[in-house]
């Protein structure tokens, strides 16, 4: 079976991003010249999604908006015959993409807002990306994941050594090795502290999970946090089902902290076609 749809948990209140996100969503920082959201929702694609579920809350709209048509600004760029801005525009969706929004009333956890896209993806897999985490890779992260999940039929974890003071911050996996890449999962345990932690493997924003994964999350209790924890339900898969990690290649920039999202600016606009070059140079003025 074909992954077709993801799911974008995108309901978080963003408190860490105060008071930029005071009144817009955390997920339509520009990371350079586009929003979060975009860099997830462009990885998606590239994996052959096309339909992208997104669980939303209150004042999330600019994300409905940036994905919509913006027919003002469309008949006025193309009047004016700015061609290269019209295509920047209309990229932003394709036309064989759908967007669909759910609500997720009450901010109950990852897992929780997982389920709520239960009734959309129906028995399909699926892919779940987190756009906090802004992941560089070539081919994109999750083509590779999906490239894995269409081998092994089975659900697939993006993973990676993470420092052992930061197991805390970390859905942490344990298993037996399959390949250089390929971790077949006995154990997943979210955010466990150093001394708990049953190995460094720490589940960065992509999964790609089978559609059994929702009763389990439906089954389980209240986990860490007080929260209905993703990670409890893969580790209720885990007892019927085969579940690996994947150790992905590229990059991870933790976007959900003000460190990871700085890193990410720099890094991307030092890579940019047009500000790279300019934008090195400026950096070599800095006394570091
Ligand atoms: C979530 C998951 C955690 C995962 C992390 C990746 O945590 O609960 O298992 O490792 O995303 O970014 P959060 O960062 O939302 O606290």
């Amino acid at each position: 079976m074909l992954v077709q749809k993801a799911i974008f948990p995108v309901a978080g209140l963003g408190t860490r991003f105060l008071p930029a996100t005071k009144a817009q969503p955390k997920e339509m920082l520009p990371v350079v010249d586009k929003p979060l959201i975009q860099y997830a929702v462009e990885e998606a694609y590239a994996a052959g999604v096309r339909e992208m579920i997104f669980v939303t809350g209150r004042h999330k709209r600019p994300i409905e908006d940036h994905f919509d048509m913006t027919f003002e600004l469309e008949v006025a760029l193309e009047q004016a015959g700015k061609q290269e801005l019209l295509d920047i525009v209309r990229t932003v969706k394709p036309r064989d993409m759908e967007c669909i929004y759910v609500r997720q009333s009450q901010a109950l956890g990852l897992g929780h807002a997982v389920l709520c896209g239960q009734r959309l993806v129906g028995n399909e897999p699926f892919a779940v990306l987190l756009a906090d985490d802004l992941m560089v890779g070539e081919p994109p992260v999750l083509k590779q994941m999906v490239d894995q999940f269409n081998d092994w039929h089975a659900s697939i974890l993006a993973v990676q050594e993470v420092p052992a003071e930061h197991t805390k911050r970390y859905g942490i996996v344990a298993g037996t090795p399959v390949n250089d890449r390929l971790t077949d999962v006995s154990r997943i345990v979210e955010k466990p502290a150093p001394a708990d932690a049953p190995s460094r493997l720490g589940v960065a924003g992509r999964y790609i999970l089978t559609p059994g994964v929702f009763r389990e999350i439906a089954n389980q209790p209240r986990g860490v946090g007080g929260e209905i924890q993703l990670t409890d339900g893969i580790a209720g898969l885990l007892r019927r089902e085969k579940v690996f990690a994947y150790a992905y290649q590229g990059k991870r920039y933790d976007c959900g902290s003000k460190e990871g999202f700085l890193q990410a600016n720099v890094e991307l606009a030092l890579q940019h076609a047009d500000l790279g070059p300019g934008f090195r140079d400026y950096l070599k003025t800095l006394e570091l």
